[in-house]
């Protein structure tokens, strides 16, 4: 099951008031950590970040305090974009969409892009975006929930395709989790979205699995071209 964008779009309008009570809830509290080891990883002191798929604007944030003099966050659920912005009105925080960004070429230092990725319509134009707006020698950062390995995956299964969907029966725009599982499973594993991050012109492309192998974080730099 693949949803057309402005599905995606009011699917995230309606989870926006739970989003983050969710997040806490099904990683217990660990996808805080994830997004400052994946800002930390990127952003240098003084750099200039895009926040890409920013929802309610944890990863902007993350950003922020890695050292970035100035963070800007996209994303195109104006409802996610309001959490964020009563979160940090000094932020400058966008709507647009990842398929088309709309800043010129070289406009940031570092770009970061957390569980948004997977529900784009077109993964290798999102990767070429990124490339684009990136200085030669800009870094990206990727976390993306992956399908785990060895011990977790049946735990993994258990959540994902028992529990999760019962959550999305009883939660307010919980139709959102329920189509949780199917895009995960969708989604390219670890080592080929490294691939494909080294096909829209990512070098020095490197992974780490985090939470038992459940997310990956995906780093890379963005190459000179011509
Ligand atoms: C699971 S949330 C992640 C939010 C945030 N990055 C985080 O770390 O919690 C995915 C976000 O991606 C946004 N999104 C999905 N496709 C998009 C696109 N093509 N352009 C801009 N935003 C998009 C959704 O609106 C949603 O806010």
């Amino acid at each position: 099951m693949t949803l057309a964008p402005e599905a995606v779009r009011s699917m995230f309008d309606r989870i926006a008031p739970v989003y983050d009570v969710m997040n806490r809830v099904m990683t217990v509290g660990l996808d805080r950590r994830w997004r400052r080891l994946a800002a930390e990883s990127v952003v240098m002191p003084g750099d200039r970040v895009l926040d890409g798929a920013c929802g309610t604007g944890d990863f902007a944030l993350a950003d922020r305090r890695a050292g970035a003099s100035e963070v800007i966050g996209l994303d195109f659920s104006e409802r996610m974009l309001a959490r964020a912005r009563s979160k940090a009105p000094d932020i400058e925080w966008i709507q647009g969409d990842l398929l088309a960004l709309p800043f010129a070429d070289g406009s940031f230092d570092a770009a970061t892009v957390g569980f948004g990725v997977r529900n784009v319509a077109d993964l290798d134009l999102a990767l070429r975006e990124l490339r684009r707006v990136l200085r030669p020698g800009g870094r990206v950062a990727i976390l993306e929930i992956t399908t785990p390995r060895g011990i977790v995956r049946p735990f993994f299964s258990l959540w994902f395709d028992r529990i999760v969907p019962v959550l999305g029966k009883v939660l307010p725009g919980g139709k959102a989790y329920a189509y949780l599982p199917a895009s995960v499973k969708r989604f390219p594993g670890a080592e080929e979205l490294a691939s494909r991050l080294a096909e829209a012109g990512f070098g020095a492309v490197r992974f780490t699995l985090l939470g038992g192998s459940i997310v990956a974080l995906h780093t890379g730099v963005a190459e000179v071209t011509g």
